[in-house]
């Protein structure tokens, strides 16, 4: 038989996806995630193996104008994009977390990216697969064409828009005082409906407006609502050990800051205020799925989201309780956290197999193809070192 190619690279084996309705059902067992390690990146990216870099949530005044700050605003350095896993490896060692052959080693966006797909079919994507010598399987964030075309097409307004969102998070963790006592209380939170006055009020008027934004913008040193201006480098990130049926995982997941006593994490989102029923029906369809994936597979407990308006004013905050999330989305049947999971455990239990199966340390690249609706794994021919990340995604991807 003829053997198949990809970008002239062999694949050595493929998955259908199909449609969601074959991953409903019971969910698969997915253990509470456990902290295993962490690192903190300071405002140079230079690495920790502690918690210096977490904060604490405090909520802020309302409004918050996220776009203040923007021209001192300190952008993430991506020159060692994809990020590599050298960090994560050095945090499980210097906890002497052993890792065992078949185990997986990866950051989060890659679960977030695979789990969604039977909700995101046209969206390509790529993971690379590394099986080290010793047997432990790498997963190595990749991005795709298509993303690195849309990263260099972004427009003025787009890249104030991902600004906002970490000026919403510095907003949220510029206090000190008031931290401790700062859970978000989630039980009295609920979806905004379009007919719920309190949510949509614009409480302000535009002069009025105007003027808490220049108060803000000063007393918060013009940045973002937060002492000092916004660096994106700086970060904390979580290890976690995941079980999902018999796939063991070590994830590594950013974690915006913590609340409560005693205290628990906290994701930190911005959205459209939802004004009318389509936003709302967007909302729930699209970004829920993404805030409860995301902060699920890290065990985090709370998702506090800032509602903003268009020039990215703040006008609401509202905090979910991750496991609470599928509920408030079942009645509309838009998305089923099973599938998810289930989908997720078929493709990693695939991809353990396929690699089992290969002599030495095959270095191979998982791809979504959403033309035919199916998982590609090829081999990924003279990939580097991990150094030579950027390479393979220039030269070869
Ligand atoms: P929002 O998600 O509120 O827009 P995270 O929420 O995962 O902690 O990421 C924090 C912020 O980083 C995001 O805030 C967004 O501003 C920016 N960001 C993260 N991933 C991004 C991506 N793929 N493209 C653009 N911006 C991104
Ligand atoms: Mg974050
Ligand atoms: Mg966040």
């Amino acid at each position: 038989s003829q053997q198949r190619l990809f970008r002239g690279m062999r694949v050595v084996g493929t998955l259908p996806v199909g449609s969601p309705s074959q991953y409903q059902g019971p969910p698969p067992r997915f253990g509470k995630p456990k902290e295993v390690a962490c690192f903190s990146r300071d405002s140079s990216r230079a690495v920790h193996f502690d918690r210096r870099a977490l904060r604490d949530y405090t909520p802020p005044p309302l409004p918050v104008a996220l776009d203040d700050g923007f021209a001192s605003y300190v952008p993430k350095d991506n020159a060692d994009e994809p990020a590599p896993l050298a960090d994560v490896f050095a945090a499980l060692a210097a906890q002497k977390q052993p890792v065992q052959p078949g185990q997986i080693v990866t950051f989060r966006n890659n679960l977030n990216k695979l789990m969604a797909t039977p909700y995101a079919p046209s969206d390509d994507w790529e993971i690379g697969v590394h099986r080290q010598p010793g047997g432990v399987l790498e997963l190595q964030v990749r991005e795709t064409e298509r993303r690195q075309r849309e990263e260099a097409a972004r427009d003025e307004r787009s890249r104030r828009m991902c600004y906002w969102g970490y000026s919403f998070e510095q907003a949220c963790t510029a206090g000190r005082a008031a931290a401790a006592a700062a859970a978000p209380r989630a039980g009295e939170y609920r979806v905004p409906s379009p007919s719920d006055p309190e949510s949509f009020a614009h409480l302000y008027s535009s002069s009025r407006l105007e003027e808490l934004r220049r108060r803000y913008g000063r007393e918060r040193g013009g940045g973002g609502g937060g002492g000092g201006g916004v660096n994106a480098n700086e970060e904390f990130c979580a290890v976690m050990k995941l079980e999902l049926e018999q796939v063991r995982l070590f994830m590594a997941a950013e974690i915006d800051c913590r609340a409560g006593e005693p205290a628990e994490y906290v994701e930190l989102k911005t959205s459209k205020l939802l004004e009318k029923p389509r936003d709302k029906a967007s909302f729930e369809r699209h970004k829920l799925l993404k805030f409860w994936l995301q902060s699920f597979l890290a065990g985090v407990p709370r998702v506090v989201v800032g509602f903003r308006d268009e020039a990215g004013v703040v006008r609401k905050l509202q905090a979910f309780k991750t496991l609470e999330i599928p509920r408030l989305v079942r009645a509309q049947g838009v998305w089923d956290p099973s599938v998810c999971l289930n989908f997720g455990r078929v493709v990693l239990e695939w991809v353990v197999e396929q690699v089992r199966r290969l002599p030495g340390a095959p270095r191979l690249l998982l791809r979504y193809e959403p033309a035919q609706n199916e998982l590609l794994l090829v081999e990924e021919e003279g990939a580097e070192e991990e150094s030579g990340h950027v390479g393979v995604k220039r030269a070869r991807i």
